[in-house]
Formats: C-alpha cells, structure tokens, sequence
C-alpha cells in the first residue's frame, strides 16, 4: 500500500524565527517529488478565522472561552481537508496547531481556563508524526526586537505560554515511546543562528520525507 504523507507542526514562542523557519521548510520540502501543502493557524481568511483577527487586533472583544472554541473550530473546519490531504500521500505543514490553542488560552491569568478545559476540544484533531517546538528565552526575544502590538505579544505572558508549551512537550514526549505516530515532540533551541535552526529541523524532518506506514492518530485519544 503506499505510504500516507506526513504531517508536521512547527510550534513556537513569539520572536522565534517561526515564520521564518517555516518558510525555509516550506521551500526544502517544495524541492522533494512528493508534494506538500502549508496551512497556518489561526486561518484568518474563513469566517471564523476573520472572527479571531479581529480579536487578535483589539478591534473586537470576546468570551474567553468563546475565543478558544473559535481558534478550536477554525481548526476543526480543516481537519478533514488535512485527513484527506494526507490520505493522498501529501506532506502536509503546519504553522502552529492545537498546542498554540492550548497554551495561550491556559495562560490567561484572569480567565481561569484550566489545562484540561483548554485540551478537551482539541482531542480528535488529526496527530502530528512530529511538532517541532522553536524554543526561546522570553528575554532573548526582547533583545531580537521586542513584541509586535498584537494581544499575546507581552513578555508576561511568552513566559507562561512558554511554561505551558513545555507541559505539553513532557506529555506527547512520554506517549511518542507507547506509539510511533502518537505525536513525537521535539524542542529546538531557536536562540541559536537561523542557518543552524533550519539545519536541526531538517534533519528531524527528512526522515518522514518518503511517507509514513502507520495509521494516523487523533489528538490524545
Ligand atoms: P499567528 O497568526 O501565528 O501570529 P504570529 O505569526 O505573529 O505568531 O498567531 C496569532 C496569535 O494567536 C499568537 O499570539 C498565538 C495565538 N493563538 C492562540 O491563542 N490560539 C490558537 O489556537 C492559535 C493557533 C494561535
């Protein structure tokens, strides 16, 4: 039978060379025979997705827990797109995922949310075969030229998202030894410089270039 294509997460703190990173990926994996498609969380161009910019650019206010429902739902309007993509032998690249949706809701102080509150809608989702987390001191980040204006782009809280995405990592990290494809997760120390960052995540990747055998997994179930 041939083999399904791979889907990849990268994952980041803000000022970590994410968009960057993902960018030069996107070019390397265009440069194999098999094809690949990127999507990027939030997908601000659907409905639901021009909802969540204008939450992210203070033009609107929103629920707290109505907020991560929408960033949630924006990704479950493409998870079958995914699923299907993926069926067809498509690499498929992620630009952050439902560890972004977790992490960032958990770590509003004033909402409340807990960790497990925060995970329940994302379990189902399609599973990674690898997230790559671009790991970066919060103070690191300010010396690389600060935060953008945007909601979440406070030192303050890069570092409580940067706690919970560790959480995270210490959880898929103990389930990717009971399964292959359960969601193999790696952090990668983006303070180093951008060649030597691209240089570590390829090598991750390339491995999963020519397809992947087992089955693919949902989120946590
Ligand atoms: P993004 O569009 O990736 O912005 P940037 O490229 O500047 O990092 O993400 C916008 C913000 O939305 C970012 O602060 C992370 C946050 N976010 C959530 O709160 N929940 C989510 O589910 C996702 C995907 C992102």
């Amino acid at each position: 039978m041939a083999k399904r294509g791979a889907f990849i997460v990268i994952e980041g703190l803000d000022r970590s060379g994410k968009t960057t990173q993902t960018g030069r990926l996107l070019e390397q994996l265009e440069q194999r025979d098999r094809p690949v498609q990127l999507f990027k969380f939030p997908d601000r161009t659907t409905a639901i997705g021009k909802m969540i910019d204008g939450y992210l650019r203070s033009q609107s206010d929103l629920d707290d827990r109505a907020i991560h429902l929408l960033f949630s739902a924006n990704r479950w309007e493409i998870a079958s797109t995914i699923t299907n993509l993926l069926a067809s032998g498509t690499t498929v690249l992620a630009d952050r995922y439902a560890f972004s949706g977790i992490a960032f809701s958990a770590s509003k102080v004033t909402a409340g949310l807990t960790y497990e509150w925060c995970r329940s809608p994302e379990i189902g989702l399609p599973a990674p075969d690898l997230t790559v987390f671009l790991d970066i001191d919060p103070e690191k980040a300010r010396e690389r030229g600060g935060y953008g204006d945007e909601r979440y782009e406070k030192e303050e809280v890069q570092k409580r998202v940067r706690g919970v995405f560790d959480r995270i990592g210490k959880e898929m990290g103990s389930r990717a030894g009971e399964s292959e494809s359960g969601g193999r997760w790696v952090t990668v120390d983006a303070g180093h410089e951008k060649d030597i960052v691209q240089g570590i995540i390829w090598r991750l990747v390339e491995p999963l270039m020519n397809g992947v055998e087992n089955p693919l997994m949902r989120l946590w179930e």
